[in-house]
């Protein structure tokens, strides 16, 4: 059985520790990608952690995920908000979905409030920063070890 986990980042997600920090902190998409690497490492899991302003490439990605992972880690960012095309590539993964994202979008505009993803991912986790990615990756753990 696979132990590989795939975390998706969406737009603009490569610009973080640049991009407003007040709201996003100072760590860098790098640095939230060696915490990934860290905490599978402790954890048994392999990760495949990417990132793309493309919607299509994301798409392309969770369609290959179907079959090949145990499950998807995502944060869509603005994607969360306007795509019932992840939502629906998500469900054809037929994969377990996380969705993380580092601020709590519910204290933030109204736009921000609605999740194409939400309605069928397992948990959502929101406003715990980098460390939202350690969490959902030891739910994965955890629950793989049944
Ligand atoms: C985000 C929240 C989204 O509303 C926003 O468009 C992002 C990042 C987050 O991680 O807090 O780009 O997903």
């Amino acid at each position: 059985m696979t132990h590989t986990v795939l975390v998706l980042n969406g737009p603009n997600l490569n610009l973080l520790g640049a991009r407003e920090p007040a709201t996003y902190g100072h760590e860098t998409l790098a640095d939230i990608s060696q915490l990934c690497a860290d905490t599978a490492a402790e954890c048994g899991l392999t990760v495949e952690f990417r990132q793309t302003n493309r919607e299509g490439e994301l798409l392309d990605w969770i369609h290959q995920a179907r079959g090949r992972c145990a499950a998807i880690l995502i944060n869509p960012a603005a994607w969360t908000h306007t795509s019932v095309a992840i939502r629906d590539a998500l469900v054809a993964s037929e994969l377990p979905v996380i969705e993380v994202h580092l601020s709590n979008v519910h204290k933030r505009e109204a736009f921000r409030h609605l999740s194409f993803v939400s309605p069928i991912a397992i948990g959502v986790i929101c406003g715990l920063g980098s460390q939202g990615y350690r969490l959902a990756l030891q739910y994965i753990s955890h629950s793989l070890k049944g």
